[in-house]
């Protein structure tokens, strides 16, 4: 799930001017950036968020500290390889600059005149496909003067991907825009970036579309920060899955409520677990890309919930589900209150509450046997049906209790090698 950086930069310094007239513009940056992911990168004029941007980019040469992209190492790189690294970027600049004697179609084959084994043919085809992904497959034999400043913003993005970048880098790209053609413009980028599992970083002044960010950074005289958004955000989700729990209603619920619950349940889960996975790993990238590969797949797993959720109604219609019912609703419960502890201990980070997280999902797990032995004795007479869809779901209770034990004791020990560190990055 988590695979390396795809840009690696550390202990990046820059500065403009020679001797006594230089002033230093970005001081000690350090920070990684990751497949898939859209990073924002907001801060006053002047931060250097164009300098950083130019400089990850291979535009500018890197003077001190290194920047690695796709591996490669920038610093003290040969033109050959810097030409190599830009083709793996997808630009998208505040001016579009797209050429006017050309038509929309030919300004994103531009792109593809680099490479030799494009023919002319096929660059065409290229072109018109992704300007069908942008929404402008009609707008092709026009000239750019035809089109809205959304609508050339568009073709740019078209022009930027249309070699299939890592990598997009985006300048200010809404800033000639109004608010719809904007958001218009951002969403199209997340939709692609997602697509296509490539990294974003999109420089803006506009704090209207911050929410399409899995990451805000700002830059403000040379110096870098994260923002703890994702994490928030994070615990947020977390929150509203404890909602949805909550909802679940004292008594055991009809088959209607238990399938509304089941999948909201288990929608909430798919999209929560690999995201864990995925922002635990990325604190220790190395060390844990594996284990996120393990979390993500126990979230396949429990993409099965649904299922067996779903079978629960449907056997105890047919048996009496005294003692099920216990059972059921004390799973979720307890659920419940793993999920408050997890989001709380997420937001501390205090080392008594990772560590209290950690006993309490080690104790649920132990309890596994315990209470698969207790169901099966009292149950022995029930269907089998019945039976075996509560075993499922026990089964797919505990691998949440599992998998929160991961993350508690993953939790436990970053505190623990950095108790100063506040935030992720
Ligand atoms: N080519 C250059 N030569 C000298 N100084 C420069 C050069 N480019 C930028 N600077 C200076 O470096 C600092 C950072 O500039 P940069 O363009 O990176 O800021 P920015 O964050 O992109 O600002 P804005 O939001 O206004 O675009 C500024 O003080 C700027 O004056
Ligand atoms: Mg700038």
């Amino acid at each position: 799930m988590s695979p390396p950086a795809l840009i690696s930069i550390s202990g990046l310094s820059h500065s403009y001017g020679e001797g006594s007239l230089a002033k230093q513009v970005l001081h000690n940056i350090n920070i990684d950036f990751y497949p898939g992911e859209i990073a924002i990168i907001m801060g006053p004029s002047g931060g250097g968020k164009t300098t950083l941007l130019s400089l990850a980019g291979a535009l500018r040469s890197v003077q001190s500290g290194s920047i690695r992209l796709d591996g490669a190492e920038l610093r003290n790189a040969g033109s050959r390889m810097l030409t190599r690294v830009r083709r793996k970027i997808g630009f998208v600049f505040q001016a579009h600059n797209l050429v006017e004697s050309l038509t929309i179609c030919e300004n994103v084959q531009i792109a593809l005149t680099v490479d030799p084994s494009a023919t002319a043919q096929s660059s065409r085809r290229r072109a018109l496909e992704l300007l069908t992904r942008v929404g402008l497959a009609e707008h092709a034999h026009k000239r750019p003067r035809e089109l809205s400043g959304g609508q050339k913003q568009r073709v740019a993005i078209a022009r930027a991907l249309v070699r299939s970048p890592q990598v997009i880098m985006a300048d200010e790209p809404t800033a000639a825009l109004d608010r719809a053609s904007g958001r218009e413009v951002v969403e199209l980028l997340r939709h692609l970036a997602r697509e296509m599992r490539c990294a974003v970083l999109l420089v803006t002044h506009d704090n209207r579309i911050l929410d399409v960010a899995d990451r805000i950074l700002s830059l403000e005289d040379g110096y870098i920060e994260e923002s703890n958004l994702a994490l928030d955000r994070l615990v947020d989700d977390f929150a509203a899955l404890v909602d949805h729990l909550s909802l679940y209603p004292e008594r055991f619920p009809s088959p209607e409520q238990l399938a509304g619950l089941s999948v909201e349940f288990s929608k909430g889960l798919n999209a929560l677990l690999p995201r864990l996975a995925d922002m635990v790993a990325r604190r220790q990238p190395d060390a844990l890309a594996t284990r996120s590969q393990r979390w993500a797949a126990s979230a396949d797993d429990i993409r099965n919930l649904e299922e067996s959720l779903l079978q629960i109604p449907k056997a105890v219609a047919g048996s009496s589900p005294a003692g099920g019912e216990d059972l059921c609703d004390s799973a979720v419960q307890s659920l419940d209150f793993l999920l408050r502890t997890a989001a709380a201990a997420l937001r501390s980070r205090a080392p008594r509450d990772a560590a209290s997280l950690v006993t309490l999902t080690l104790h649920h797990s132990n309890a596994q046997q315990d209470i698969r032995a207790r169901f099966e004795d009292q149950h022995e007479r029930s269907t089998e049906e019945f039976r075996n869809a509560t075993l499922d779901l026990i089964s797919l209770y505990f691998r949440c209790v599992y998998f929160l034990h991961h993350i508690a004791s993953r939790l436990k020990e970053d505190i623990t090698a950095a108790p100063a560190q506040a935030a992720p990055g």
